[in-house]
């Protein structure tokens, strides 16, 4: 029979790959706790409108990469393409924001599904790390965010890091901006631009910015830049996350083009990248996006949030290794295996992790095992030992050996003794 095989851009996390997983998940739960974040889980699967109204009709995102279908009655539903709309409706949804908090800061871990061309970094299903901040204006909450993610990122060791950032302005100053660009695009660059750009420089010339093809690329270099148009206000927001940043101690490099590749944002956007993991450098991005709370249909309220690419921050954390385990039972007669099973069973019960061997082997591929497990302690149960009812008990560490008797098995390999 033909084997079948996993999707393209499809990956199986392997047990090396989710000890990695669980490590920057745990890391992230403890780094938030610390910012007053809570954890919230959302379905992966939303309406299509859901996304289209937040992410932007002129994304890739919407365009090009959604995995949208009909349901058996014909709705049209989407596998999240990223945490942010799904987390705002489940905020308004279920009135998170009753508590009258300052903001309500939420974070949440999972899968998110984006078809495109996979690549070193790049999945069709990835994960991602989420955050949202909710409720709060203030350029303090901008500062707080981005060093928080940057105290996650370092306290997983991760350091040699790039952090960018930029101010998108907001629809009381982008327009002029959108204006200058849209007058930069005109006529003598058309034969230059790709199809999708030569589109969206007139419906949203901001996304020009955003394009990856070479000759857009090459165009960009040139256009106006957005901190020529802000705004006072966008100005002061920007000035004064900036110099909480620099009083903090935290690096930083200003990026005039990053303008993210969602359409939700205003003032504050930022993005991580490295250098160490291919073509595709981001693993992390991230900004503030007063509006899109109402624009989902709940109160106008602001908000702030980032996502970290699990699978890119795992190619820089590398491989994590098993925990060593405390006990391996090698049997070496079949009157053993029952009273191994039940022995390890009491010694689970107390709290000790090790595996009992389900069949007989000889002593060389018994201690090879224990040897793969990593166990501190190899118990021996032989024809000898069940006839005088002992174990013989084999230090993986030094290699002493000892033979006790059964019940005194929990005294010798209870935690204190390790
Ligand atoms: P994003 O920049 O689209 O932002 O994604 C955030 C991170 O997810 C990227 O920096 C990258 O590390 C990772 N990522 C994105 N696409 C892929 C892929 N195909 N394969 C592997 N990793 C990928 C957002 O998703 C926003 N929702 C972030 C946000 C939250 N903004 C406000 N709140």
């Amino acid at each position: 029979m033909a084997q079948l095989r996993r999707i393209k851009g499809f990956a199986d996390l392997l047990p090396d790959d989710c000890r990695v997983y669980a490590h920057m998940e745990q890391t992230a739960r403890e780094v938030f706790t610390r910012y007053g974040c809570q954890e919230i889980r959302v379905p992966i699967l939303e309406k299509t409108e859901l996304f289209a109204r937040s992410i932007g009709d002129e994304t890739d995102i919407v365009q090009k990469e959604m995995y949208t279908f009909a349901d058996r009655k014909g709705k049209s539903l989407t596998l999240r393409p990223e945490a942010t709309a799904g987390v705002l409706r489940a905020f308004i949804e279920e009135n998170l924001d009753a508590q009258g908090d300052d903001a309500v800061k939420l974070y949440t871990c999972g899968p998110m599904f984006r078809y495109e061309r996979p690549q070193k970094g790049r999945m069709r299903q990835f994960h991602q790390i989420n955050v949202e901040a909710v409720g709060q204006a203030a350029p303090q909450l901008d500062a707080e965010m981005i060093l928080m993610l940057t105290m996650f990122l370092r306290q997983l060791g991760l350091t040699a890091l790039t952090l960018e950032i930029n101010s998108l302005g907001c629809p009381g100053c982008r327009p002029a901006y959108q204006d200058a660009l849209q007058d930069f695009f005109k006529g003598m660059h058309k034969e230059r631009l790709c199809e999708d750009c030569l589109r969206r420089k007139l419906t949203n010339p901001l996304r020009v910015l955003d394009c990856k093809a070479p000759g857009c690329r090459e165009l960009v270099a040139g256009a106006p830049v957005i901190s020529d148009f802000l705004c006072p206000e966008c100005r002061a927001h920007n000035d004064t996350v900036l110099s909480l940043l620099d009083r903090a101690g935290q690096d930083y490099m200003l990026n005039a083009r990053l303008v993210r590749g969602l359409d939700y944002y205003v003032r504050t956007t930022f993005e991580v990248s490295s250098r160490d993991i291919g073509a595709q450098t981001a693993v992390a991005g991230g900004g503030r996006y007063d509006g899109l709370v109402k624009s989902l249909g709940g109160p106008d309220l602001p908000g702030i949030g980032f996502a970290c690419g699990m699978e890119r921050l795992a190619l820089l954390l590398g491989a994590k290794q098993a925990k060593p385990v405390d006990f391996y039972l090698a049997v070496l007669d079949p009157r053993g295996l029952d009273p191994a099973l039940l022995l390890a069973q009491t010694l689970r019960r107390n709290g000790l992790c090790g595996e009992t061997a389900l069949e007989v082997k000889s002593v060389k591929s018994h201690l090879r095992r224990a040897n793969k497990l990593k166990a501190r302690y190899c118990l021996l149960l032989g024809e000898r030992e069940i006839e005088t009812g002992n174990v013989e008990i084999k230090n993986m560490l030094d290699t002493t050996q000892q033979t006790i008797p059964f019940e005194n098995i929990l005294a010798v390999l209870t935690p204190e003794e390790f």
